[in-house]
């Protein structure tokens, strides 16, 4: 996790009714999430934004938002395409204890394909570490990432933020993202409330935190291996420091790392990506 907080200096807008309304009905479920959430129409990134604001001290909870990125920052240095919409572009402020950290980005997996399936029916999946995406396996293309980047206060972990990009609707993407990415009224072929996916989605966060914060890490664990068993037994290859690395998935271990089994033995994947084969 790194912190990054370049700001635009733009000020926040009116959360649109589709995402206000859904957000009043589900707030039983949200617990401190999105109080308050901050909607910007247009903004660099909303993980910018929120990292700045939990280095100034916001309570856990604090939601960003936007409309449109014109900076949204993806894993491994890559660009988030998040053109206006289009998409769900969130970012919760988290202060997690210390032993919920190594599994939240995991949690915020599985949470993000719970709340896809309870609001559209579909079948939501997640490949390792949490990609989402539709069916048995991720043929049809990703449909939601998410990007935790934390702030240390000397070694304790201070705040993690958890940003969730979402493609609800097809968009003019670039070709390299088109071939990579998809939208969940593409695969679905109908439409699907972007207010009820924003909420529930905030929901769904919420519920898996409280999950580990409350010690229950095996529970998480096993959620995300109901989710991600469209990766375990296939073909994986990831690349490490000077070498590709091959094997089978078998498992994620206690720190959500991936057991793959190579012909070299058992290695733990445990950042990066892998490809499957
Ligand atoms: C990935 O590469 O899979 C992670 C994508 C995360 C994108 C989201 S959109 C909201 C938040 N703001 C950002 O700049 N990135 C995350």
């Amino acid at each position: 996790m790194s912190a990054r907080t370049d700001r635009s200096g733009t000020q926040p807008g009116v959360v649109p009714a589709d995402v206000a309304d859904a957000v009043a009905r589900a707030r039983p479920r949200l617990g401190t999430l999105a109080t308050p959430l901050v909607w910007y129409d247009d903004i660099p990134s909303t993980n910018s934004e929120a990292l700045a604001m939990a280095e100034t001290g916001v309570a856990e909870g604090w939601t960003v938002a936007a409309e449109r990125q014109s900076a949204g920052r993806g894993r491994h240095g890559r660009v988030w395409v998040s053109p206006p919409g289009a998409g769900i572009y969130l970012s919760i402020v988290l202060r997690p204890p210390a032993h919920a950290v190594a599994l939240l980005t995991l949690a915020a997996g599985v949470a993000v394909a719970d709340a896809i399936e309870t609001v559209s029916g579909a079948d939501a999946r997640v490949k390792w570490p949490n990609d989402v995406y539709l069916g048995p396996t991720p043929a049809t293309g990703k449909i939601a990432g998410i990007l935790a980047e934390g702030g240390l206060s000397g070694t304790r972990v201070d705040h993690v933020v958890v940003g969730i990009g979402i493609n609800v609707q097809a968009a003019a993407l670039p070709p390299d993202v088109a071939r990579r990415a998809t939208s969940i009224e593409g695969e679905l072929g109908r439409q699907v409330d972007r207010g009820a996916v924003f909420a529930e989605v905030c929901a769904a966060v919420w519920r898996r935190y409280r999950q580990l914060a409350e010690g229950d890490r095996a529970g998480v664990l096993d959620a995300w291996r109901a989710r991600g068993a469209g990766t375990l037994g296939r073909r994986v290859e990831w690349d490490d420091a000077n070498r590709t690395g091959r094997g089978v998935a078998k498992d994620v271990d206690a720190s959500g790392a991936l057991v793959v089994e190579t012909n070299d033995g058992v290695r733990m994947v445990s950042s990066g990506e892998v490809r499957w084969t």
